[in-house]
Order: structure tokens, then sequence, then C-alpha cells
């Protein structure tokens, strides 16, 4: 309608999730454009994980709402996410590593045709869905024989079978190598051109700030800090994920074992981006 914004894709309101004495959750808000990343960051046991078991219908919320496309809804489980359009990628979901890939993408959702499981249908969707990702992964290869990157190839494709506007990914890079990584990233582009938007959950900044519209920092179960990637710095991410003022604190927290892999990360980027301002000076 003219005059009337759009509401966002997804919205949470005061969405609180308790397990005994832990407030994993506590009122946290947050909105989700559409085609857009957004990138969810903070320390181990900050709630990220949990927020994003909440939008795929893994967990409950003990209290708040959610909605999508500006209309309340419920996510009681994987599948009621999936209707909606919410598909997601955790860590350790196994694949069976004696099947080939397309079983795989199909576990649990094959498709039958009049009675029949309907491998022809599956394998012709199976190649669809991997080549808009990747070319050199073969559906009818076992997943056995596949790396680690090519596993978390198919975990996302797994997510393209219905089509998802929202698709959430938790620590999509971790445990691959530099190349792998930069492939997944690769894809996480991809299906935002393709319209649709991301959230994930990720540690390596330099990752978040290569492909991430926004970046989320969450904190002790509550959202701190949400910055437009152009407008903010790793100093001022780590910074807010310790919790600590920017310019006062930020030198202390460099000492601190935890945060010392994030400060060396932005240090080697300060020295590649001076060198590159430079020029050749050699
Ligand atoms: N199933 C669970 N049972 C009990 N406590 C949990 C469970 N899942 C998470 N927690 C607790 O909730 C808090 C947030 O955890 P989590 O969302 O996994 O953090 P993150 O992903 O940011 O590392 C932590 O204190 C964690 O121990
Ligand atoms: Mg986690």
């Amino acid at each position: 309608m003219r005059g009337t914004k759009a509401p966002p894709l997804l919205e949470l309101r005061d969405v609180c999730v308790r397990f005994g004495f832990v407030e994993a959750l506590k009122s946290v808000s947050l909105r989700i454009g559409r085609q857009e990343v957004v990138a969810l960051v903070g320390d181990n046991g900050a709630g990220k994980s949990t927020l994003v078991k909440v939008i795929a219908g893994f967990l409950q919320p003990g209290f708040g709402h959610i909605y999508l496309d500006g209309e309340e809804v419920a996510i009681p489980s994987i599948r009621a996410a999936d209707r909606l359009g919410i598909a997601s990628v955790f860590q350790g979901q196994e694949f069976c590593d004696n099947l080939d890939v397309a079983s795989n993408l199909f576990l649990g959702k094959e498709v039958n045709t009049g009675g029949v499981r309907d491998d022809d249908v599956m394998n012709s969707r199976a190649r669809q869905v991997l080549k808009t990702l990747s070319s050199a992964i073969r559906v009818g290869s076992p997943i056995s024989s596949l790396s680690v990157g090519q596993r978390q190839t198919v975990a996302i494709a797994r997510t393209l079978l219905n089509d998802p506007k929202l698709i959430l990914l938790d620590e999509p890079t971790s445990s691959l190598s530099v190349m792998q990584t930069a492939e997944v990233l690769s894809y996480i582009k991809r299906l935002r051109s393709e319209g649709r938007s991301i959230v994930m959950v990720c540690h390596d900044l330099p990752d978040v700030f290569a492909v991430a519209d926004r970046i989320v920092v969450v904190r002790q179960g509550r959202i701190t800090g949400v910055h437009r990637t152009v407008e903010t710095s790793y100093e001022e991410i780590i910074a807010e994920i310790a919790g600590v003022a920017t310019e006062h604190e930020y030198e202390e927290i460099a000492e601190d074992p935890k945060y010392e892999r994030m400060v060396q990360q932005n240090k080697l980027i300060d020295r590649t981006m001076s060198a590159a301002l430079e020029g050749d000076g050699y």
C-alpha cells in the first residue's frame, strides 16, 4: 500500500527463553528484513543458538511474539517453520553416511508418487538445488566420500528444497578451511541475491564483515547492539561482545585470551589495509 511501510520479513518481540534457572533470552526483540544477511555474534553462552532455535521451531519461547510478514505466528516445530518458509542448518545435524547425497537431501521428506518412493523426482530436484551452489557434488555420491566443506554445501542445499524465504545457519563456517569458508560465504551471498534472507551465527569476524548487512551483538541473553556493517568496526563489535566501552577498555580486553584471536584478526586487517593504502612503496 502506498504510504504504508511494509512490515519486516520477521520480527521477534520480547522473546524470553528459560532453561531452569538460566535465562537464555531476556526479552529479545529483533527485526529481519527481506533479502538481508544478519550475523549474530557474541560470547559462548550468550544465547545466539537459542535465538536461532526459537525462529527455527526447535524451541518454544516461554514468552514473546513472532511476526512473519506482519502476521503473528507460532512456530511449534521444524515442520511448521518449513511451511512458513523458514529453513535451518545446525551444527551436529547428522547425515546418514551409508546413503547418497540425494537420499540425504530428502531424509525425512522423501517424495512418494502413488505410494512409491520416487527416486527420479528426488534426484532431479537434488541436482537442481545442488547446481545453484556447487557443480562439483554428484547426487549419487555416498555422503561418506564428501569433504567437510562439501557436506556443509549439502546441508545448505537441503534447506533450499522448499524454496525458503529465511535461512538460519548456526556457525556455518566453523571447522571449514579458508577455501571452503570462502565457498560457503559465496553461497550466502548468492542466496541473498535470489531474494532470501539469512540469519547466521558466526564467531569469525572476518566472515561476518565479509557477508553480513547487519551485525547483532548478543550478550548474556540480551541484544546489546544492532549495527549496519558499513557503519561499524571490529573495535566496536569486539568491545560490545566483551561488554566494555570502546575507547577506554578496548586495550584491556585486547590482552584477554578470550578475545585475543579477534583482536589479532583486526590488527591483521589494519595492516593489510594500510599496506594497500600506502601502495607500492617497495
Ligand atoms: N538445552 C539446554 N538446557 C539447558 N541450558 C541450556 C540449553 N541450551 C542452552 N542452554 C544455556 O542457555 C544459555 C545460552 O546458550 P546458547 O544459546 O547455546 O549460547 P550461544 O549459542 O550464544 O553459545 C547458556 O547459558 C547455555 O548453557
Ligand atoms: Mg551456539
